[in-house]
């Protein structure tokens, strides 16, 4: 891996941590203990600063944001259904939503995490453009029926907190990753939240989507031993689903060049079966000094644009290329911040991508 995460150094906002030492045994794996490479290449989300410092501990956070609705008819209770436009704040600076005829409850998901990791164990930290996605979609589920009864995947899931928001008005949610240790982690998570919101809440799965591995997944690829394999691989039935799956999420995955040409294998894979997917993806541009360039540089973003064709472009030039991914970089300037425990900043993009192909 070419590129380490950074240390952040911002000032955090105050989060309710705590620690869940209860929990720690939920997250075992023997064949993955914490070993030398936990020790000696530790990195730390800025998401966590609140957090005690030095604890190799799992932590619970909380994360806070008002209750979406579930149907058009509760839409158009919130502020006439205009509450992108209707945004107002408390003295505290925080999203105030109200809603005719009832004061807005909020939800507060709890999840379990680690404070530091090795970059091979990242997914067990929450990042910063997981909160942005998750912004973004609580817009829309506030804002429009667009993932009302969806079947979404999210590639490289870590903890699970994009997807656990989404599954309140999707009808399935398959969160992706590798290794058993962040899948235990994710899959602890939706159990914590299980309960969150009633009645409204979709089928969500923890299951192993390795980029490295094909897609779908072949018996006997998995780098999971019998046992746990045995918690997250694929059913036949949930392939089905999956490849029938209309959005793709993904955060904070862009940070490697071998990993983001796995990445892209992988999309590639996901997005030319089945019915056409949409992937929403968010990147935190991250610099780094290059001694090839004798300058800071974004090498991990430029390498990710480099699979990107841009639509309009193509269709001013009337080219129509055989296969090949368009994006569209999202301004998200405007969306109201819903959770509350981030500092949202402005390095997190957002791009919406297709995959254009012969067939589509
Ligand atoms: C920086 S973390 C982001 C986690 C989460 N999306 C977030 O933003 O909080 C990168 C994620 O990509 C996952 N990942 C890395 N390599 C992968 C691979 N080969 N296959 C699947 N997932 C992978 C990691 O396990 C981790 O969960």
């Amino acid at each position: 891996m070419k590129t380490r995460l950074p240390m952040e150094r911002e000032k955090p906002l105050a989060m309710e941590c705590e620690s869940s030492s209860s929990e720690q045994q939920t997250l075992t794996n023997p064949s993955s203990s914490d070993g030398a490479d936990e020790s000696n290449h530790q990195v730390m989300s800025e998401i966590h600063l609140g957090c005690p410092p030095f604890s190799s501990a799992l932590h619970i956070s909380r994360f806070t944001f008002p209750c979406p609705p579930v149907s058009d008819v509760e839409r158009s209770r919130c502020d006439g259904g205009e509450i992108g436009q209707n945004i107002d704040l408390d003295e505290d600076g925080d999203l105030a939503l109200t809603r005719k005829g009832r004061p807005s409850s909020n939800v507060r998901l709890k999840i379990q995490h680690k404070i530091t990791s090795s970059i091979p164990r990242v997914g067990l930290q929450v990042w910063k453009a997981e909160l942005v996605l998750a912004d973004f979609v609580l817009h829309k589920m506030f804002t429009s029926s667009d993932f009302d009864g969806v079947v979404a995947l999210e590639l490289g899931a870590g903890t699970g907190l994009l997807g656990i928001i989404l599954a309140h008005v999707a009808k399935t949610v398959f969160l992706t990753d590798h290794g058993y240790e962040v899948l235990d982690n994710c899959y602890t998570n939706v159990h914590l939240n299980s309960q969150i919101f009633g009645d409204h809440q979709a089928s969500v799965y923890a299951r192993e989507l390795d980029w490295n591995n094909q897609w779908p997944p072949v018996p006997g690829s998995s780098q999971l031993s019998h046992e746990e394999r045995y918690k997250f691989s694929w059913s036949e039935e949930e392939i089905d689903e999956a490849m029938g799956a209309s959005i793709l999420l993904a955060a904070d995955v862009i940070y490697s060049d071998d990993l983001t040409d796995a990445l892209f294998n992988t999309l590639q894979s996901l997005m030319s079966q089945g019915f056409p997917k949409v992937l929403y993806l968010a990147l935190e541009k991250r610099y780094n000094f290059s001694l090839d360039d004798l300058d800071v540089v974004a090498n991990g973003y430029s390498h990710f644009r480099s699979y990107l064709k841009n639509e309009e472009e193509l269709r001013q030039l009337g080219i129509r290329p055989l296969r090949c991914f368009v994006g569209k970089r999202i301004d998200y300037a405007s969306i109201p911040q819903y959770i509350r425990e981030y500092n949202r900043g402005n390095e997190v993009e957002i791009w919406q991508i297709k995959y254009i192909s012969e067939t589509n």
